[in-house]
């Protein structure tokens, strides 16, 4: 079996110092990329912790015999994020890949008027993403070939925490990168240039404070590791990448796509209410093709991926 490899390439990894952004410039360098780490190093609600967590990375992976360089800018700064494209080309001659990971979650809930957290949100998650990817766009398109993977999240079709509340505009920002990815991937299309978006579920330090001491936190220490959102990702990040403007569920080992659709439904020039009322099924998909995408329903519906990776077979005997 061929490998999936990166040689030759250029990655930039955006909030790369821990976490899921840590596990992706590993799963890069390992395969061969020369890779940009960075990261702002921030708390989870956007508080600075200047610690040299991007630096500690580049240590790991030269040490293992890859080739990296750090960078501490924040994405949500557009001099920042151009830089960080900037020290791409300078270093390594090329931006050839763009995963945008860097995230925070300063938890507001919807009802809540905008505020800092709606602020921070939109910039590291949207703008954040959307500010790369624009610095990348000229060297991508002279030299007919780009890979962007942006992050959203599973919290994007709906998200309530354990203590009740309902996330805000994490959740609406994360909506927005999977619109974005479809706009960047029509976009790239003439140019060689592929971008998708997952949405990861996997153990970190912004996940464990939100299920501390629960069954939910032991499987997801024994099952779902950054790791495995990394080397799931990799294929989006590599000339091999077969789709583009697509999003992906990934977690524990299963990597599955995110269903856009719409049934055959109801239609009546003449609408009315009454109709639409009568014909509910119809408008649902109920009696149409919609029937057959109940995993689509359950994604929506229970925004933990655990639920999926249990049925798929992984760690579906723990109790949760
Ligand atoms: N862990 C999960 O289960 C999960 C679920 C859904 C989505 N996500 C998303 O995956 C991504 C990675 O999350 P994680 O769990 O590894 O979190 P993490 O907190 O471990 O890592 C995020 C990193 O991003 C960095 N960062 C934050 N703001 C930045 C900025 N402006 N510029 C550069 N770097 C910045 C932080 O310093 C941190 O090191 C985030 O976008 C998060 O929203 C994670």
């Amino acid at each position: 079996m061929s490998k999936v490899r990166f040689d030759d390439r250029v990655a930039l990894v955006t909030g790369a110092g821990g976490g899921i952004g840590r596990a992706h410039a590993l799963a890069l360098a390992e395969r061969g990329a020369k890779v940009v780490v960075n990261d702002y190093a921030v708390s989870i609600t956007n508080i600075a912790e200047n610690d040299n967590r991007a630096q500690a990375v580049v240590d790991e992976i030269t040490a293992l015999g890859g080739e990296a360089v750090a960078n501490h800018g924040s994405v949500a700064d557009p001099e920042g994020a151009a830089a960080m494209v900037q020290q791409a080309v300078d270093s390594f001659g090329r931006i050839d890949v763009i995963v945008n990971n860097a995230g925070i979650n300063a938890s507001d809930a919807i009802q809540d008027e905008p505020g800092p957290a709606y602020a921070s949100h939109m910039g590291v998650h949207l703008e954040g993403q959307l500010m790369t990817v624009r610095a990348a766009w000229p060297h991508m398109v002279s030299q007919g070939y780009g890979r962007i993977v942006n992050t959203s999240s599973a919290g994007a079709l709906g998200f309530v925490q354990p203590d009740g509340t309902w996330f805000g505009s994490y959740a609406i920002a994360k909506g927005a990168v999977i619109a974005a990815t479809r706009q960047m991937a029509g976009a790239g299309a003439p140019h060689g240039i592929r971008a998708n978006s997952i949405l990861p579920l996997a153990i970190s330090r912004m996940v464990s404070p939100l299920i501390p001491g629960t069954p939910t936190l032991d499987y997801m220490e024994r099952f779902t590791g950054p790791e495995h959102i990394a080397l799931g990702a990799s294929i989006l990040a590599s000339e091999e990448c077969p789709v583009s403007g697509q999003a992906f569920s990934i977690s524990g080992g299963r990597m599955a796509v995110l269903v856009y659709a719409s049934p055959l439904g109801f239609s009546d020039a003449e609408i009315t209410p009454e109709k639409v009322r009568d014909n509910w099924g119809l408008v649902m998909g109920e009696q149409d093709e919609l029937h057959r995408l109940g995993n689509f329903y359950e994604a929506v519906d229970n925004a933990f991926e655990y639920t999926l990776l249990q049925r798929a077979g992984i760690g579906a005997e723990v109790q949760l």
